[in-house]
């Protein structure tokens, strides 16, 4: 990308979105074109195509998204569907329309199968059954996926997509019905501090495993991905890392200073077991993390809770 380019980050509010905004700033782009849902509203077609036709952006990150933790995804299964297809149908087909250069989708790594074996490779796409409580957002995001690809294939377009394993950092949902764990986490033990409690709720049994990338690293690979990576294979961005839910809870108690028990609701649903992205394709392609999971979480809990 030239750094007069014309870039349209489509969720530029949003966590991924805003990482990506400053790290095309940090390196000097600055023809950017932002729109919040409010003025456009990537469900309908209508305007998405008056949008492309007056601003035709040159190139077009697509982190616009109904996104959130079990509980929501689980609760409004037509809406993950619904505002999730319409989004990037809407914007992926325009950007075809008005020859954008070159497209970066987020998908997610929720999409793979509920039992991909592990480090759960590239190719474990589609090759088995999902995990109920996500289906609906992993249906819609899979159909992007397979957007990107196949109109590449019958229209020669320079479409990728990307699979970023669970992703925290500045400006995180951190409301408790629909965020993810590490936030909701960091938000419940801050606010027991706060209020002395003596303990702290948490989601199923602890027992899954996870993999966490902060959200500046995830932009960093976005943006290297989009100046040299073309194909049509999703790319898994992750650290190779995993840690129990049990063992981030603890992380995040030391860190906060919470100092009561955490008292683990096992009636709650807890996901699929495991999911650890290999992330050997990325590294071939010249990325690496750069922020370990513990200084992460210190850095977003300064600058989220106590600034
Ligand atoms: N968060 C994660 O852990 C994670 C992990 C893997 C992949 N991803 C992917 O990364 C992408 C972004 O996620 P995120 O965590 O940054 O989500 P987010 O913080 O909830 O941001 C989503 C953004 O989408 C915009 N949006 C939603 N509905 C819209 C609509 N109808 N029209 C226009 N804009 C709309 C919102 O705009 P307004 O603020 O203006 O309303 C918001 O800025 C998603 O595709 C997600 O699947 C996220």
């Amino acid at each position: 990308m030239d750094k007069s380019a014309k870039i349209y980050i489509a969720g530029h509010k949003g966590m991924v979105g805003s990482a990506i905004v400053r790290q095309l700033q940090e390196r000097g782009y600055t023809n950017l074109v932002l729109k919040t849902s409010t003025e456009l509203d990537l469900r309908v077609q209508a305007q998405v195509q008056s949008f492309f036709e007056a601003e035709k952006p040159e190139y077009v990150f697509l982190a616009a998204a109904k996104v959130g933790g079990i509980e929501a995804n689980n609760t409004y299964r037509a809406e993950f569907l619904y505002d999730n297809l319409m989004i990037q149908t809407n914007v992926i087909h325009q950007s075809y329309i008005h020859g954008v250069q070159k497209l970066l989708f987020l998908a997610s790594s929720c999409i793979y199968p509920k039992f991909a074996p592990q480090p759960i490779k590239e190719t474990s796409l589609l090759t088995g059954t999902l995990e109920e409580t996500n289906e609906p957002y992993a249906i819609a995001k899979i159909a992007g996926v397979k957007m990107c690809e196949n109109y590449n294939r019958q229209y020669g377009c320079n479409f990728i997509s990307v699979m970023p394993t669970n992703l925290y950092g500045p400006n995180d949902n951190y409301d408790l019905e629909s965020a993810h764990v590490l936030p909701a986490l960091l938000r419940k033990f801050h606010e027991a501090k706060l209020k002395g409690d003596a303990s702290v709720g948490a989601w199923g049994t602890g027992e899954p495993k996870r993999e966490f990338l902060h959200v500046d690293d995830l932009a960093k690979a976005c943006l290297h991905l989009m100046n040299t990576y073309e194909g049509n294979v999703s790319v898994n961005i992750g650290t190779g890392k995993d840690i129990s839910i049990k063992e981030l809870a603890l992380l995040i108690k030391e860190i906060v200073g919470f100092t009561g028990e955490i008292n683990w609701k096992t009636a709650k649903p807890d996901g699929t077991p495991r999911k650890l992205l290999d992330v050997s394709l990325i590294h071939s392609l010249g990325w690496e993390h750069k922020i370990e999971l513990e200084e992460g979480i210190r850095r977003v809990y300064r600058e989220t809770f106590l600034n």
